[in-house]
């Protein structure tokens, strides 16, 4: 229908301001993109023939038969179909990105940790080169846990690619843009935005200012979903609409290239003569996608008390037992503190889950000093933590007032799972050996008598 047939007076949408040029809008959608127009197959994924003479393929990112509200897979229209981008295997060391089950019997895993955040250096490293692992946990190959890495980038990957065959990558830059050019499109990422690359789709990564830090959560287990709401109902924390995906973007480029390929906890290399990013057209709903955390909307305390964390979750990977996730990927951002008779930083407690806390920036409520951009801190399974002295007796004694929390944003990737510390965690990562004495100071104010101490 064309412009001219609209009824008379009636004006029709073209686009929306908030929607970026190279991306699509929602969550889990069932999108189609063409890089070239008439590309993409009509009423069918696999005809005869297929326009420009692409050749269809289908990537799946569920089993055939996972039901429908999890099936994802996407149908790829590309230059050449994806055997042709890779060859005969060679594996090769990747010394620093590990995978779980890693258990080094050297490194004592059981209590709480803090690093400060791990320096750049003047070596030349990538996307895999530049992949520190700081946990593991589960076993990668019978698809559950997890592991957590800093990443440092000095350098773009050039004639060079990737993917996973272990794991989604859940990517939170620190300092420092990244570009994703990946198979379904382009990604291009800064800091207070993640990004989201599935398994088994090939990328590149290059520096677009650097050099570039950040933290990665390196999912083995099911995808990460949008947690459910209950009855906070259905808005607020991360609205669907603020996923963006990229639209359809293909080279066409004859150079001989080298694709990195993790596949059970192990790397290879393979070499092909051109590039496999040679999707011209795709639909369907498996795909990479990124979000940006300054439109996550907290809900929390508007009276008295403070709910538990996971009132802050972003994304939920399930772990198939209900409500006991394998990740959840959970966010502390500036927020109204409002409660009243309250504590208001995060209480003391101990946690069946295992919680590894990253700094994006600024400063953390239970933990003023410290915890700095860029450092991370790991309080294991069952082990207590929680606010320092100086947190708890400024928090026990602050006006009840409303107060802003500015300039903060911190992560949680939170597993089921126990994290092991790898070699690098414990021995060559800045790791302070005194954060356990933060809490030597909080004093017994017991003294059998009533009364507020
Ligand atoms: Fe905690």
């Amino acid at each position: 229908m064309t412009d001219q047939a609209l009824p008379k007076g009636m004006i029709r949408a073209t686009g929306t301001t908030g929607t970026h040029e190279g991306y699509m809008p929602g969550f889990g959608n069932d999108f189609e993109t063409e890089a070239l127009p008439g590309a993409l197959p009509q009423g069918q994924n696999s005809p005869q023939k297929v326009e420009y003479g692409l050749y269809a393929e289908q990537l799946s990112g569920t089993a055939f038969t996972a039901p429908r509200g999890q099936n994802e897979r996407t149908w790829c229209y590309r230059i050449r179909p994806s055997v042709k981008h890779t060859g005969r295997f060679e594996k090769i060391d990747v010394p620093y990105w590990k995978s779980a089950p890693n258990i080094d019997p050297d490194v004592i895993s059981l209590g709480q940790y803090r690093w400060d955040p791990v320096p750049h250096t003047d070596e030349e490293l990538t996307w895999i080169t530049g992949m520190r692992t700081v946990t593991t946990a589960g076993d990668v190959n019978t698809q559950v846990g997890m592991a957590s890495h800093i990443y440092l980038v000095t350098k773009s990957m050039e004639d060079e690619y990737f993917f996973s065959a272990d794991s989604e990558l859940l990517v939170v830059p620190q300092e420092g843009r990244l570009r994703f050019c990946t198979e379904l499109g382009i990604i291009d990422l800064e800091p207070k935005e993640i990004a989201i690359l599935p398994r088994g789709l090939v990328y590149r990564v290059e520096l677009l200012d650097g050099p570039a830090r950040g933290f990665v959560c390196e999912n083995y287990g099911q995808k990460f979903d949008l947690p459910g709401r209950g009855p906070i109902g259905a808005n607020c924390l991360a609205n669907p609409r603020d996923f963006k995906c990229p639209v359809a973007a293909f080279e066409d480029r004859d150079a001989k290239s080298r694709v990195v390929i993790k596949w059970c906890g192990q790397f290879h290399e393979t070499f092909i003569d051109h590039s496999p990013l040679d999707v011209v057209a795709w639909h369907g709903n498996y795909c990479a996608y990124k979000y940006d955390l300054r439109t996550y909307s907290p809900v929390g305390a508007i009276l008295f008390d403070h709910p538990d964390p996971s009132i802050f979750t972003v994304l939920t990977a399930p772990s198939g037992q209900e409500g006991t996730a394998n990740i959840d990927f959970v966010l502390f951002r500036e927020r109204w503190m409002v409660a009243e008779h309250t504590f208001r930083p995060p209480w003391y407690h101990k946690n069946i889950m295992s919680e590894l806390m990253g700094n994006i920036y600024g400063i953390y409520d239970a933990k003023p000093q410290g915890f700095v951009p860029g450092g991370m801190s790991l309080h294991n399974m069952m082990l207590p933590h929680g606010p320092d002295r100086n947190a708890f007796e400024h928090a026990s004694n602050e006006p009840m007032e409303p107060v802003y929390q500015a300039d903060t944003m911190q992560f949680m990737f939170e597993t089921r799972f126990p994290q092991m510390l790898t070699e690098f965690a414990a021995k060559e990562a800045p790791l302070q050996d005194d954060y356990i004495d933060c809490w030597d100071s909080i004093e017994k104010k017991f003294d059998g008598k009533p009364g507020i101490k």
